[in-house]
């Protein structure tokens, strides 16, 4: 919090105002990673949980299996703060299709049983992508008339096995490249553009309930991909596919975030489609910047707060989802390579003020005064974007 203190900038001091007075114990980086052996304390006030509860917003986390096993304070914090879960790795087709025709559920059971016995909703994810894929199905020279079958009995033996619990599925997930052409990937090779149209009817087939989403990364504002999300959807729904969403990731850096302005009309456009939005896997890395780390923690926090004010301020987006909510398990260091901390809660689950940023969002449903000042300074805030 030194550091806050001391830093020059106007924006950064209205920040540190607003996060002494919400009483942050540090904005020291996140320290490493060490079993913590007491419970460690939660934090005051009103849960995230509870005050997502009175927008009608679902707020959640993805879980990592591992941690819910052996960890007790994951627990804790997980079923304590969020009233969603999306499986982070349980559920893809690696895990639960192992072998052709045996499917092992008893990871993703772990977390589903968490969920109920928490009251929280389950997000599934994923049933169709080109990514944790096992080698059985990469390998196996299978015929297009066999891939069918494959895919067809992968959907409708998960999407059943869960119909009692999960009704909401991210059905085909990073279909669109990053030019905003179809993904060339293994499902697009094995049966065609079609095979978005086949997971989604089959889906629901197996379950008529459930709500089914597109999910992707990198279309979260405005630009040549989200225009893609936006014509490929649109098309679905032309053909009477039954989707029902969009999911928008929000895997984003502190260098990289979208605008609040275009996320809102991104939301918007999809939402006069009739469909939902949800944001699904948001993070945000600060590893490549050179501020100090109090100055990257309130960036973050600004980011994070700007992102659950557009999804508080379009009646459509119905949940705000990080892809984990500790440090200690994010999945960005297995991918750059470097340490990080882009979630709400460091490696020791103390709130960062990103934790504090969402709360104070939700608790007015307004940005923060001087999150506000800050991001609009930077630019990332277009004026407009608050009177949607
Ligand atoms: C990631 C997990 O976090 C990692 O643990 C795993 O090794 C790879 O997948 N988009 C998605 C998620 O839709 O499923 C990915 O999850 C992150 C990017």
């Amino acid at each position: 919090m030194r550091d806050c203190i001391k830093h020059q900038n106007m924006g950064m001091a209205l920040i540190c105002f607003l996060l002494l007075s919400l009483s942050i114990v540090s904005c020291s980086p996140a320290s490493p990673v060490a079993q913590p052996e007491a419970t460690v304390a939660l934090p005051a006030g009103s849960t995230l949980r509870a005050l997502a509860q009175a927008h009608g917003l679902s707020i959640g986390a993805a879980v990592n299996v591992a941690a819910l096993d052996g960890d007790p304070n994951y627990d804790r914090l997980l079923g304590y703060e969020f009233n969603m879960v999306t499986p982070e790795n349980a559920m893809k087709f690696d895990q639960t299709e192992p072998e052709q025709d045996v499917y092992t559920f008893a990871a993703a059971d772990k977390i589903v049983d968490f969920a109920r016995s928490h009251g929280m909703q389950v997000r599934g994810h994923n049933l169709v992508w080109y990514e944790n894929l096992p080698d059985w199905l990469t390998q196996g020279h299978f015929s297009r008339d066999q891939l069918m079958a494959i895919l067809h009995d992968h959907i409708t033996t998960v999407v059943s096995h869960y119909a009692a619990q999960v009704n909401i599925w991210d059905v085909v997930n990073e279909g669109i490249d990053d030019n905003g052409n179809l993904r060339d990937s293994f499902w697009l090779r094995a049966l065609g553009p079609q095979y978005i149209d086949l997971a989604f009817r089959w889906a629901h087939e197996a379950n008529p309930q459930a709500k089914l989403f597109y999910n992707d990364y990198g279309g979260e504002g405005l630009g040549h991909k989200s225009d893609a999300i936006y014509n490929l959807v649109k098309s679905l729904l032309q053909r009477k596919v039954p989707i029902s969403g969009v999911g928008l990731q929000m895997h984003i850096s502190l260098d990289n975030a979208p605008a609040p302005s275009a996320v809102i009309a991104n939301m918007k456009r999809l939402a006069a489609l009739g469909l939902q939005v949800q944001i699904t896997e948001m993070d945000v890395a600060v590893q490549n910047d050179t501020r100090p780390m109090s100055a990257r923690l309130a960036a973050q926090a600004g980011i994070y707060a700007s992102m659950l004010h557009a999804c508080l301020s379009v009646h459509q987006c119905t949940a705000f989802v990080l892809w984990g909510f500790t440090d200690r398990y994010s999945w960005i260091p297995q991918i750059t390579g470097h340490s990080d901390a882009p979630l709400i809660f460091d490696t020791d689950y103390r709130p960062k003020p990103a934790y504090y940023a969402l709360a104070s969002a939700l608790k007015t449903g307004s940005l923060p005064a001087a999150i506000f000042l800050s991001i609009s300074a930077s630019g990332l805030m277009n004026s407009s974007s608050l009177s949607q």
